[in-house]
């Protein structure tokens, strides 16, 4: 029988921090409110693209694997923060890495798109259609959020990981998954015409416009991820006192204690980032899992328990066995550029390119888009 391990292991947080009270100067909140409402303390603000974030999170995962990047087969870019409708960001990332001989794939199931992507790759690999695989969880929100709106713009920052996934005859890696999604609850989240959004009245390229009820996705997300924890569980008969460690989807603080609480594992068994990195949607459980990794928390041969939910609104938990190594092979040359100026000047120069409502002025100068509404 044919595995896929996780052999290497990787992050890029960007180094500028964006602290609760940065972000009452503009809006009006304050750090009592979001940290009291959500654990969160402080988010990163990334001053590169999140190609390059993606590149220097798959180069560390790789030197952590002892992988060349000329030997990987598949490239995952998951998440949601992309550039271009068309070359994908995989492709970025591939031609950043060198890494000639891989398929490239962008996968965009909004939070959890790692956990989806993990599964993706586990899956080509199991069934032979390649060997190895990389995969990124990773996002740029903060030059797509919508400033000038409280209920979104304190809960998300940006970041990135990867990880390496290598054929083996071990049963290791992720040995379940159950993945869905509560499509009713659909437009709960939403970013409204973003590249090629079309509202009726023309194009809106560039648009930022956030739709979100927090406390619909609140309760979904827990209910959501209680099941599918449940029924991960169940599929290989686990109990709690089975699972090594948690690493969830970081988005509220409290819908992760409702969820274990649910799962019934007690939050020492649960990986939190929350607090110092905010909601990166779907970079959160690699750097989780990555920093899981740095601090000793993975044992070899244990369970990971991996609950997500994202916009869609989609949801999952993968059961991961862990292998043998926990340390890493190698690590990479590639660094961050060096950044110039704060968290707070990078949040102000998007906000100079947004009107009052959020939207980019550029998207509002675009030309009007001669196809009619669908009816
Ligand atoms: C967003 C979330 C933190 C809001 O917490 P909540 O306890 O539900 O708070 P409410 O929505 O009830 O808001 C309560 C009040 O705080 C206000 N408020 C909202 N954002 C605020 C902010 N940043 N600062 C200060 N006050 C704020 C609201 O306007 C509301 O005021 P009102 O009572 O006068 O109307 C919570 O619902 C949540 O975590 N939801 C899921 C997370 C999520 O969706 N993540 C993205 C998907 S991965």
């Amino acid at each position: 029988m044919r595995y896929a391990e996780i052999t290497g292991w990787g992050k890029c947080m960007p180094p500028a921090t964006l602290t609760n009270d940065d972000l009452s100067t503009f809006l009006d909140t304050n750090d009592e409110w979001i940290t009291s409402r959500t654990g969160m303390k402080e988010r990163r603000i990334s001053h590169v693209s999140a190609v390059e974030m993606s590149t220097i999170a798959a180069s560390r995962a790789l030197a952590c694997a002892g992988l060349d990047a000329a030997d990987v087969e598949l490239i995952i870019y998951g998440g949601v923060s992309n550039e271009e409708l068309c070359p994908n960001s995989a492709s970025g990332v591939q031609l950043a890495l060198g890494a000639t001989e891989a398929a490239s794939i962008d996968l965009n199931t909004a939070c959890t798109s790692f956990c989806y992507g993990l599964a993706t790759a586990t899956s080509m690999i199991r069934t032979g259609i390649v060997r190895n695989a990389v995969v990124i969880g990773v996002e740029l929100i903060s030059r797509y959020m919508d400033w000038s709106n409280r209920n979104v713009a304190v809960l998300f920052g940006d970041g990135a990981a990867a990880v390496v996934l290598q054929a083996s005859d071990q049963e290791t890696g992720m040995l379940e998954a159950v993945l869905g999604c509560d499509a009713e609850a659909r437009d709960s989240l939403r970013v409204r015409g973003f590249g090629c959004g079309y509202s009726g009245l023309g194009i809106t390229y560039g648009d930022t416009l956030w739709d979100f009820d927090g406390q619909v996705i609140f309760k979904r997300a827990v209910h959501g991820m209680s099941e599918a924890c449940k029924r991960v569980m169940e599929a290989r008969k686990l109990s709690a006192d089975d699972i090594g460690l948690v690493v969830p989807h970081q988005a509220n603080l409290r819908i992760i204690e409702s969820v274990a609480k649910y799962a019934g594992v007690p939050m020492e068994k649960v990986m939190l980032t929350v607090q110092k990195y905010g909601n990166m949607s779907a970079a959160t459980v690699p750097v989780a899992l990555v920093e899981a990794l740095e601090e000793g928390r993975v044992r070899p041969g244990s369970w990971l328990l991996m609950p997500a939910f994202g916009g869609g609104l989609t949801y999952c938990a993968l059961l991961v066995k862990w292998g043998k190594r926990v340390t890493p092979l190698g690590t990479s040359p590639m660094e961050l550029p060096p950044l110039t100026g704060t968290a707070l000047e990078l949040v102000n120069a998007v906000r100079a390119s947004q009107d009052p409502h959020g939207r980019s002025k550029a998207g509002l100068m675009a030309p009007a888009f001669a196809l009619p509404p669908k009816a």
